[in-house]
């Protein structure tokens, strides 16, 4: 199957804009599934909690209806972070979507710097979710240092990691290289680029958006440029464990010898 990711710099606050250059990206793509960054859609440095709550919206907001309607256009399915209002509750959350409708929503469980000030915690635990035959299991930016999270993901059948990003340290891209290696899995991480400087804060945000194979191999990785990146991965591969005949992954951990 086709995957791949779109990398772009959004416009803090423009929803349209950023639908627009999601929808331009996507037009020249052919891919089966697309993941798009992390709060691509509102953009990151919120100037405070009043602030984010009049940019969020509820699962099927208007975010989720646009990318519905390119999802029916270009018969694709998309996975994507936004800003969650879930009454007067804000989660940063991802959504994976396709022409039907909503396939599954994930609110970021490790939330990073001053997110802490604005949202809340995931609530409803890691995402498991089966499309066409694979699973996909999903986690936003900074869980990615935690290796619980793609770990729980791994034990859970995830074949496929989608990791919608706006990454400012730059660990991840090469850390995700060993998530992929310690889990046998595909991971797509999605990142944002550009920079915002607003209320007395400044992000400088590092590309390198990157899709993994469960060797490690890089199949493709940006760098800071704005685009659209697809490549043909075999998710079957995922299911195969075994790092030598006698060494099975998962099956030989030694759990008890993990409590502390
Ligand atoms: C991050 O979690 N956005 C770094």
């Amino acid at each position: 199957m086709k995957i791949g990711f779109v990398q772009f710099a959004p416009v803090f606050g423009d929803r349209n804009a950023n639908l627009n250059t999601v929808a331009r990206l996507i037009e020249g793509c052919s891919a089966d599934l697309l993941l798009i960054p992390e709060l691509f859609s509102t953009g990151y440095t919120f100037a405070s909690h009043k602030e984010l709550l009049s940019l969020a919206e509820p699962v099927t907001g208007p975010t989720f209806e646009a990318l519905l309607q390119l999802c029916k256009k270009k018969s694709i399915c998309l996975a994507y972070g936004y800003a969650e209002k879930d009454n007067d509750v804000i989660y940063n959350s991802m959504a994976m979507i396709d022409p039907n409708g909503l396939i599954g929503n994930y609110r970021k469980i490790h939330l990073f710097w001053d997110e802490k000030d604005l949202f809340a915690p995931g609530n409803n635990g890691f995402q498991v979710l089966e499309y066409e035959g694979t699973k996909y299991g999903l986690m936003i930016c900074f869980d990615w240092i935690y290796p619980e999270s793609a770990r729980t993901l791994a034990l859970r059948g995830a074949q496929v990691i989608l990791h919608p990003s706006n990454l400012v340290l730059p660990y991840c891209p090469d850390a995700m290289v060993t998530r992929a290696i310690e889990n046998r899995v595909y991971t797509v991480t999605a990142n944002r680029i550009g920079e915002e400087s607003r209320a007395g804060k400044n992000y400088a945000f590092i590309g390198m958006s990157e899709i993994v194979a469960p060797d490690g191999k890089i199949l493709c990785r940006a760098q800071k440029e704005e685009c659209c990146q697809v490549v043909d991965i075999e998710p079957g591969i995922a299911l195969n464990k075994k790092v030598t005949p006698r060494n099975d992954l998962l099956a030989d951990r030694h759990v008890k010898y993990y409590q502390h």
